[in-house]
């Protein structure tokens, strides 16, 4: 099978191709920043059900994947920022030298064949340690948390949020929180606020929108006996796992994020 698209085409086609008479092989050619940077490499294959985002889903690599940055010529501008929420993302928790070049280096001058080398590297280092998630792959899902459930919540035709635009926003409430909950230095999370305000046309997460977002998180895979467990970031290019964080410290890392735009 060969899965030609976007991150919903591999996410979708992958999870076909390993449930199909119990699984065929499939290469998978991703055609999206976003797909390119992440979606396509790791394995992590999955459908949403019941609203709830990849709630049905397994681990199967592809037997190859072919990238072409030329693909990137035709994405509309909008969607190469949802892609570059997860280059972000990887800068974050693993590599502050790239996070700083990347804030001052001009939006037009981006190397995309450089920026997708260097974010696949740092996906597949992770992944090949820990493919199952067990443990240190946990940190690919910085900003996840909470951004998940902004994404779940705003999918509704009308008002809806490209799934790099939800992380972003829950990039910032999770570096907010890193702040409180963690060591992340002030400074820090001023400049990754302010690299995420200034890269995307941030929306209000208006006051009736957080019962659903919390309801959402309570549902999310990654939690633990009940408890809601995320990553966290120590400082720019360091991240830990499994930490506890409630719903009050949600509510308040949202709160942050509407102060800021
Ligand atoms: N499995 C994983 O590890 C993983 C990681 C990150 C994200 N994801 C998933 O990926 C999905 C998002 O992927 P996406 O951002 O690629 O979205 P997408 O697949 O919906 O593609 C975005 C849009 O761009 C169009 N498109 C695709 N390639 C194009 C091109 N070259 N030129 C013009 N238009 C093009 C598509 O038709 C679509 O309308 C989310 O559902 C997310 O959960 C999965
Ligand atoms: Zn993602």
């Amino acid at each position: 099978m060969i899965n030609l698209g976007g991150g919903v085409i591999s996410d979708l086609g992958g999870f076909i191709a390993a449930t199909y008479m119990r699984g065929i092989d499939f290469i998978n050619i991703p055609t999206t920043l976003l797909s390119q940077v992440d979606a396509s490499v790791g394995g992590k294959l999955g459908i949403n059900f019941n609203e709830l985002k990849n709630h049905v889903g397994v681990f199967l690599n592809p037997k190859k994947v072919f990238i072409d940055t030329d693909l990137l010529k035709s994405l509309p501008i909008r969607e190469l920022k949802s892609g570059f929420a997860e280059v972000i993302k990887h800068c974050l928790v693993k590599d502050k030298n790239e996070f700083y070049r990347l804030l001052n280096t001009n939006w037009k001058n981006y190397d995309w064949n450089d920026i997708i080398k260097h974010s696949i590297k740092i996906k597949s280092s992770i992944v090949k340690k820990d493919p199952l998630e067990n443990g240190i792959r946990k940190i690919l899902n910085f900003g996840h948390t909470i951004g998940h459930a902004i994404e779940s919540v705003y999918m509704s035709k009308n008002n809806y949020l490209l799934h790099g635009e939800a992380i972003a926003i829950g990039i910032i409430c999770e570096s907010y929180i890193s702040y409180t909950s963690n060591s992340l230095q002030k400074n820090e999370l001023d400049l990754i606020t302010k690299f995420i305000t200034k890269t995307y046309k941030p929306n209000i997460i208006n006051k009736n929108k957080i019962k659903p977002i919390l309801e959402a998180i309570i549902h999310d895979k990654k939690n633990i006996n009940n408890k809601i467990k995320t990553s966290l970031i120590e400082k720019i290019g360091k991240c830990g796992y499994n930490y506890n964080i409630n719903k009050l410290v949600i509510n308040e890392s949202i709160d942050y994020y509407n102060s800021c735009i």
